[in-house]
């Protein structure tokens, strides 16, 4: 079954937003603020994880409409394992959960699943139900959704340097292979474009070791909102904040394509009508 449109008010925001400009190929998305918006409400600190998976229901859903090909969601960091020992069970549960009610729609929508991260640190049946749904997925043509749990960068990055020694040492790399795409592709976000966008909300203003390799050069959009508050009308803002930006990969702006004024303010137009939402 192919992916049900936008409808309505949200069809009209989604063509104008591709209508204003380029809609990045990968975003990825640093999930923040579950505690934070649970606590503002007097709840415990789970009631916002449980929460935050309706908004990536929703994100994902929007990414897929708007043809996106790859979003990749930080859901649980390597750090994230030395939290209390009650909330990290109960994220795993929460994880096995949603991968359980989730999967058939995401199927049905012609996802395909894939996950980087230390995967074998997870309980076993959180493994063993996340490969049955990569594998249900595989042949899916759709946006590419990319799970990053037990994931930190530092990680990927020991990981693939720890494999490629292997390699050297077995004959099958030597020293001077070694150039920037081979070391892109010992890590685990081998075969991915580099993230175009970067998203992290709840209005704290750093990395926290996600794809420190892959965002180079991505454009880096903070969201005041807590994850379990952000949907799809703040997707849209962040994506319109990133068709305002000039990427210049380190050259000068004369060497680009003129931006053109008239796009500027039609996506300025864009952002404050969703604002207002
Ligand atoms: C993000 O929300 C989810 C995970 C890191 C698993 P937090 O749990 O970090 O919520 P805050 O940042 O403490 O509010
Ligand atoms: C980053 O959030 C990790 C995830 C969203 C999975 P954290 O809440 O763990 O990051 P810090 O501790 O604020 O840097
Ligand atoms: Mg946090």
């Amino acid at each position: 079954m192919p992916l049900e449109k936008a409808t309505g008010h949200d069809k009209k925001l989604q063509d104008r937003l591709i209508e204003g400009g380029e809609i990045p190929r990968h975003i990825a998305i640093i999930m923040d603020g579950n505690g934070r918006w649970a606590k503002r409400r007097g709840m415990p600190r789970i009631a916002g994880h449980k929460e935050g998976v309706n908004s990536v229901r929703d994100i994902v859903e929007a990414c897929a409409q708007l043809g996106v090909k790859y979003l990749t969601l930080y859901a649980f960091s390597t750090e994230n394992w030395n939290r209390p020992q009650e909330e990290v069970s109960l994220l795993m549960r929460l994880l096995l959960k949603a991968l359980r009610d989730e999967r058939d729609r995401l199927h049905q929508n012609e996802v395909q699943l894939k996950a980087i991260g230390d995967i074998a640190k997870l309980p076993q049946d959180v493994q063993d139900e996340l490969l049955d749904a990569i594998k249900m997925m595989e042949k899916n043509s759709g946006l590419t959704l990319v799970l990053a749990l037990s994931y930190s960068g530092r990680w990927d990055i020991t990981n693939g340097v720890r494999r490629m020694v292997d390699d050297i040492k077995s004959g099958v790399v030597r020293k001077e292979d070694i150039t920037e795409q081979l070391i892109g592709n010992y890590l685990s976000t081998r075969g991915l474009p580099d993230p175009d966008l970067l998203i992290r909300t709840s209005g704290e203003l750093r990395i926290s070791n996600f794809l420190l390799w892959q965002v180079a050069y991505a454009e880096l959009v903070i969201s005041d909102e807590y994850w379990p508050a952000f949907r799809r009308k703040n997707l849209y803002a962040a994506i319109g904040e990133f068709q305002k930006r000039e990427r210049r990969f380190g050259l000068v702006s004369e060497q680009l394509s003129k931006t053109n004024l008239g796009r500027l303010e039609y996506v300025e137009r864009f952002l404050k009508s969703v604002a207002k939402l």
